[in-house]
């Protein structure tokens, strides 16, 4: 069995935008925590036919076309034989459902495939080809926070660590809200958003951010990361506000959840947000708030399902 594990990331400063989208390079750099609390594990083995299986049920639909075009992809990319593959993946992420991500399932593929054909690639490499399946996935090579350098070809755009094992205090609670597939794709929503007449500004602005989170990372300034995540999610989602034709991610309870952030801030319960592309929300904060921060949540919000997480490991093995 060629089997990889790979844990999710979320991305403080985020990857909203590609200069390649058949290679996938971004146009701008992104820095993100892996997390601890949900992860893909993925087999792949030669067969007569392509298969793929995803939490024991097998896929028909989109995404088993993206798996195979991707699979085919790395095939001619490397030279190797076009081979068919069954794949088996289990997502392992906690009943609070609709935060599976595309980040663990490629980066765990790239790792299973790399098993599968003996190549025997290094981390850097490994990112390159799960950066290929899905930006995102590039970071979830690594364990605690990475950073993915945009680069300016396929062979010089990859991430790589900062800190694998912070000491730093930071806790995330994924906050399910809406539990229903996301109405645009992250493909397609980057898409849109070029067309903001505030995309520029978002680029200008990507170099001077990624070198303040880092700075926060380094001093350990949790309120510092905090705020410039929260600013950067921020400007993601004003891009797509005002994209031609203006788009959202968010729904009633996204702009709900925001407020009850600003109260808990006001009341001296330090934390802050973050949303990808969807209505969930991600709070940010120290240990010492995370129950504080759950039982608000739970009393304002019916049925809502919190997943606490922290730093994860980087991309490992089963043998
Ligand atoms: C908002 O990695 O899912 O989560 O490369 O098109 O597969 P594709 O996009 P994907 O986009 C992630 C977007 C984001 C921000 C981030 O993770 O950096």
């Amino acid at each position: 069995m060629n089997t990889a594990i790979a844990h999710t990331n979320i991305a403080l400063i985020k990857y909203w935008g590609k200069q390649d989208e058949q290679l996938r390079l971004p146009l701008m750099s992104s820095l993100s925590m892996t997390l601890d609390a949900f992860y893909t594990d993925t087999s792949i083995e030669f067969a007569d036919e392509d298969k793929f299986y995803l939490n024991g049920t097998l896929q028909t639909d989109a995404s088993a076309q993206r798996v195979f075009t991707y699979i085919h992809k790395l095939q001619a990319l490397l030279n190797l034989r076009p081979e068919s593959v069954v794949i088996k993946s289990v997502n392992h992420v906690p009943t609070a459902a609709g935060l599976a991500s595309s980040s663990s399932a490629f980066a765990a593929l790239a790792g299973a495939f790399n098993r599968l054909y003996k190549l025997d690639l290094n981390h850097k490499q490994l990112s390159i080809l799960a950066r290929i399946g899905s930006g995102s996935a590039s970071r979830s090579i690594f364990g605690g926070f990475s950073i993915w350098k945009k680069g300016v070809t396929s062979d010089d755009s990859f991430a790589y660590p900062i800190d694998e094992n912070p000491t730093m205090d930071l806790h995330l609670l994924a906050i399910e809200l809406d539990t229903k597939p996301k109405s645009l794709s992250s493909t397609e929503g980057m898409k849109l958003a070029k067309t903001s007449p505030f995309f520029n500004h978002w680029l200008e602005a990507n170099d001077s951010e990624l070198d303040a989170m880092i700075s926060a990372i380094n001093n350990n300034d949790f309120t510092a990361l905090g705020e410039l995540a929260e600013y950067n999610a921020n400007e993601m989602h004003a891009i797509n506000l005002s994209a031609k034709p203006g788009f959202t991610y968010f729904v009633p309870e996204t702009l709900k959840a925001i407020e009850l952030i600003h109260t808990l801030r006001k009341n001296g319960i330090e934390c802050y947000y973050t949303i990808d592309a969807g209505p969930n929300v991600k709070v940010l904060c120290q240990l010492k708030n995370v129950k504080d921060i759950q039982k608000y949540f739970v009393s304002e919000f019916n049925n809502v399902k919190i997943v606490s997480a922290s730093f994860g490991p980087g991309i490992s093995y089963l043998d």
